[in-house]
């Protein structure tokens, strides 16, 4: 009988990627599920495994719900990819972000515990957590400076996985993953907000970008690949912590000009900090504009991954370049605005 693997955050970018990944190598997949208004599918659509899984209703917060879910599916493999992942939002929302990025964590490993399950446990950890980053490249050594309520969240559930499994034995695994993205990705993050909004621009139905700190850098790789690392993780013999990362680093703004480059648009940027704009150089509009509402109260302003144990352990490597994920996520946009099928 083939495997079977329970995947919190199903809604979500990962989360759809995952579903498509596992039912792809014959497992039977439970995409566990908020409830909400109406049910959030449309990344499961997209990806054509919507009819492929199982949904099952399934909250972070409530003790007794989690352990139902699990008992019930007792699946060999969970991946919790569950979060308020927003960084963001987690200054404005702190109480509820520690209570579903961590104490949720902590819910999972108890009722994994408490049912003696023999469940492998992957926990989405985050670059994020290495905030005010203390050496660059960063790796499984590198020590932690977190620098938002959704960071100091996510290492509370980070050493709490490392102390279920050192306490326990549990096969629990924290993967350390830097940021990655897709035309899946949600349109609050800087990338997606800036493929969606210049396809718009384009054509004729935005005037302006807004964003907040441009010479952020981040080391961006594409979801796909990362999926494929959370799954090879849990087939190790032992578990262990992992960086998955692209080892290259990009400011914001070059990747506004390299998106902008991808629609024919030739930006000429001018000012500093808050007076920075981005002017289109054939029409003379100016298109982007810092507006510091998107500022953070404290900023990770360089994040680098070194993902060398990855690739040694798991035979993981990332196989899109930032140059291909910023076309696929640039001509997603365009099309789903000219076809009128934007539905996330
Ligand atoms: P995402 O698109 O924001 O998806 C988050 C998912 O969590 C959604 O399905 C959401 O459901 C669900 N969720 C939120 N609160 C919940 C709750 N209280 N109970 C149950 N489900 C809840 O995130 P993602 O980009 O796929 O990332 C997946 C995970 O990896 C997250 O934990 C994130 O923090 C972490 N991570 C992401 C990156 C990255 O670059 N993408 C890097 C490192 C780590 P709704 O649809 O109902 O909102
Ligand atoms: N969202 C956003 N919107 N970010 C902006 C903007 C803007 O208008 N302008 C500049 N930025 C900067 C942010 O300040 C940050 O430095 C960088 O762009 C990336 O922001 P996000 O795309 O929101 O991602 P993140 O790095 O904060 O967090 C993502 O990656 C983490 C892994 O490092 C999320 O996916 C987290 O869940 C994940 O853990």
């Amino acid at each position: 009988m083939g495997k079977s693997a329970l995947i919190t955050g199903i809604s979500g970018q990962d989360g759809a990627y995952l579903a498509r990944l596992l039912v792809d190598k014959g497992y039977k997949v439970y995409g566990a599920q908020r409830r909400g208004a109406s049910l959030n599918t449309a990344r499961l659509e997209e990806l054509g495994v919507l009819n492929e899984i199982e949904t099952v209703p399934f909250e972070l917060l409530e003790y007794a719900n989690i352990s139902s879910v699990l008992n019930q599916v007792a699946p060999d493999e969970v991946y919790n990819l569950a979060a308020q992942s927003f960084v963001g939002t987690s200054f404005d929302q702190p109480l509820y972000t520690g209570d579903v990025d961590g104490m949720g964590v902590l819910r999972m490993l108890e009722v994994l515990r408490s049912m003696g399950s023999k469940a492998r446990f992957y926990q989405a950890s985050t670059s994020e957590m290495f905030g005010k980053v203390k050496e660059t490249p960063q790796n499984e050594e590198t020590p932690f400076h977190p620098r938002s309520p959704y960071a100091v969240a996510k290492l509370y559930a980070h050493w709490i996985v490392v102390n279920y499994r050192e306490s326990y034995n549990m096969f629990a695994t924290s993967g350390i993953l830097f940021n990655h993205e897709s035309p899946l990705r949600g349109a609050e993050f800087v990338t997606r907000k800036v493929t969606l909004a210049l396809a718009r621009i384009v054509q004729g139905e935005q005037d302006v970008l807004s964003v907040g700190n441009v010479e952020a850098e981040r080391d961006w790789g594409f979801a796909g690949d990362y999926v494929e690392g959370m799954w090879r993780m849990l087939q190790q013999d032992e578990p262990d912590d992992y960086v998955l990362a692209t080892g290259r680093t990009t400011k914001v703004r070059d990747f506004i000009t390299a998106s902008a480059k991808a629609l024919d648009l030739d930006l000429e940027w001018d000012g500093e900090g808050e007076q920075t704009t981005a002017t289109d150089k054939k029409s003379g509009k100016v298109i982007v504009r810092v507006d510091p509402q998107f500022f953070r109260p404290a900023e990770v302003e360089l994040l680098l991954g070194d993902a060398a144990k990855a690739k040694d352990k798991l035979g993981w490597e990332p196989t899109v370049q930032l140059e291909e994920l910023t076309e696929m996520m640039v001509r997603a946009d365009y099309d789903r605005i000219k076809n009128g099928s934007l539905k996330f």
